[in-house]
């Protein structure tokens, strides 16, 4: 039986994210959005680019809810980008917003879906949709730490002259600039980064991929990044879709006891397994003492976010 999966928000993500997964795959895409016509210009647009590159995925554009019905996976990518003059807490109320109202409407017409998050404050956005979701958190997971570790990676291998395969790393914690790119377990075909490339570039490095956003931001002045992290989403969607159980870093809720992170109800990037039901395991890293308390920073990052939220009048969070 086909699948079907839902994007909501045809913007530069969604639509690229529709772009990346008809090639993949012969998937049902419905690509949603408040605008009119766009989405459906999009779906039209993508659909006449199958005869070409020989997909029999079948793209919808819409505005209503009800061509979303039975999606297997909801990805949610609606959101507003950070405006000049406005602060943190006004985009962080406005996203939340939209993510709550979406996050209903897809519950209504999907209800045994799985719901993946990628509109930004990601983990804080995370909270909203499952708190409206009422979802088992399995089921609800966000796309943040693949994105940062092929930063990460892409860097390595640009220094190296390395081929990007042969980098095997990981950048775990929030999707800010307090992200934990695992420095002392990262190694290019088995041999340590740190035997390969001096600790000062290094360390640019790691800054370089924790401001890996921002430097897009200031390339394209009008938007943000969208063709990698759609492909994180593919990548996701295809683990899940596929039984691959692939481990791969997400924003994970790390309920009472999630792993041997010693971080406990909070959505934070941690390395999971995807498979068919989503989230089947938060798999355990061992941390060094740095990159333990680094951690620790960044998940009191996003606490910080959750409790904006809580503080709210009315409350966006319970
Ligand atoms: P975009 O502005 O190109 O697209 C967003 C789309 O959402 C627009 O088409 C807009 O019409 C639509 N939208 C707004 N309100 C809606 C609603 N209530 N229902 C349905 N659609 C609605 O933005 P882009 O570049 O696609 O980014 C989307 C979000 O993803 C932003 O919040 C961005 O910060 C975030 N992001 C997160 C990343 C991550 O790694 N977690 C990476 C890249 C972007
Ligand atoms: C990024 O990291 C904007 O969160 C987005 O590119």
């Amino acid at each position: 039986m086909r699948k079907k999966i839902t994007i909501v928000g045809a913007g530069q993500t969604g639509a690229t994210l529709a772009h990346w997964l008809a090639q993949r795959s012969d998937v049902d895409i419905v690509l949603f959005d408040i605008v009119e016509g766009m989405p459906q210009g999009k779906a039209l647009d993508l659909m006449e680019a199958m005869p070409i590159i020989g997909s029999d995925a079948k793209i919808t554009g819409t505005n209503g809810w009800d061509e979303t019905a039975d999606s297997d996976i909801v990805v949610i990518t609606s959101g507003l980008p950070r405006k000049p003059g406005m602060s943190r807490d006004d985009l962080l109320k406005i996203n939340a917003g939209i993510v709550r109202d979406v996050t209903r409407n897809v519950v209504a017409k999907s209800p045994n879906s799985i719901l993946m998050l990628l509109t930004n404050p990601l983990d804080a956005m995370c909270h909203i949709a499952l708190q409206e979701s009422g979802f088992p958190p399995e089921r609800v997971f966000g796309q943040a730490g693949i994105l940062d570790t092929a930063r990460f990676s892409a860097f390595i291998a640009m220094e190296l002259n390395a081929s990007v395969s042969d980098v095997n790393a990981y950048v775990l914690g929030g999707h800010g600039d307090d992200m934990v790119p695992l420095v002392g377990s990262t190694n290019v075909g088995g041999i340590p980064v740190s035997k390969l490339i001096p600790a000062e570039r290094l360390e640019a490095i790691v800054d370089r991929a924790r401001k890996g956003g921002g430097e897009i931001v200031a390339l394209l002045k009008t938007g943000s990044a969208f063709y990698a992290p759609s492909a994180a989403l593919a990548q996701m969607i295809d683990s899940v879709l596929n039984d691959r159980k692939r481990i791969l870093p997400c924003a994970v809720f790390t309920g009472q006891n999630a792993g041997n992170y010693g971080v406990s109800g909070l959505y934070l990037g941690l390395p999971a397994r995807l498979g068919a039901a989503g989230v089947e395991e938060v798999v355990s890293i061992d941390l060094t003492a740095n990159e333990q308390a680094a951690l620790q920073k960044s998940a009191a990052s996003v606490k910080e976010l959750v409790e904006a939220l809580k503080s709210f009048d009315p409350p966006m969070l319970s």
